[in-house]
């Protein structure tokens, strides 16, 4: 390409990114905030595999300083089936997968020996892609930084279900201060964003760690795991 050519596309895109900063004036956003809308955007043009790129290279929050691995999620990409976790535990961290410790056994059976689905044709992932220092609770702050992340998984996934596990899945998922116990049982709608063309509904169930510690409650997490198969299998 010869220098005019170039000299000519970088002046096209000058104008591009001057009358976008415009608009975005227009529309009343602080400069901070469309700093902070051209990053999302950025996230929303992001395929999976660059979505996860990028996430490896985090540094957006605290957590980066104490991770060994960040944990992006794995699975079928185009899983119907979804699950959600909170944040990556210890054995979580050291091998960069979710789910793979005692509670996310746990998990696996409910999925293969329970569902009678295979771990690798659902997805799994959780809010907050990086380890809380000592498994603590994920801070606000944490969240809205990280969230970027799942909903442009969930909007490339396109699940029809969702199943939240544990109430700091299901609080993120449903934008709610209710009780796991008291949102369980029945499919809710999506509502953590509005930019998914087809919403999927969410399962809120107990967290496989909570059914280690009271195993009477797996007769819960079944009865909400057969709606979730008859979501799935009723088109
Ligand atoms: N607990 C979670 O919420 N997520 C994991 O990945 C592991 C344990």
């Amino acid at each position: 390409m010869g220098m005019d050519n170039l000299k000519e596309e970088y002046l096209q895109l000058v104008t591009l990114v001057r009358e976008h900063v415009a608009e975005q004036l227009e529309l009343g956003l602080s400069e901070a905030e469309i700093k902070q809308s051209d990053r999302e955007s950025g996230l929303t043009r992001l395929d999976l595999p660059t979505l996860d790129a990028d996430a490896q290279v985090c540094t957006k929050c605290g957590l980066h300083e104490g991770r060994t691995n960040v944990v992006f999620g794995v699975g079928n990409p185009n899983a119907a089936l979804m699950f959600v976790g909170e944040a990556p535990g210890a054995d979580e961290d050291k091998q960069g997968e979710p789910f793979v410790g005692r509670a996310g056994k746990l998990l696996t059976k409910i999925i293969e020996d329970g569902m009678k689905l295979k771990r690798e044709d659902v997805y799994i992932a959780n809010v907050l892609k990086c380890r809380p220092p000592g498994n603590r609770n994920p801070e606000p702050d944490e969240v809205e930084t990280c969230s970027p992340y799942l909903i442009r998984q969930i909007e490339l996934i396109q699940p029809k279900v969702m199943v939240a596990l544990g109430s700091f899945a299901a609080k993120t998922l449903l934008n709610t201060t209710t009780n796991i116990s008291a949102l369980r049982g029945k499919l809710h709608p999506y509502t953590l964003s509005d930019t998914i063309e087809n919403p999927p509904k969410v399962m809120p169930t107990y967290h496989p760690a909570y059914l280690l510690r009271n195993p009477n409650a797996k007769r819960d997490v079944w009865e909400d795991m057969k709606i979730v198969l008859e979501c799935l299998s009723n088109g």
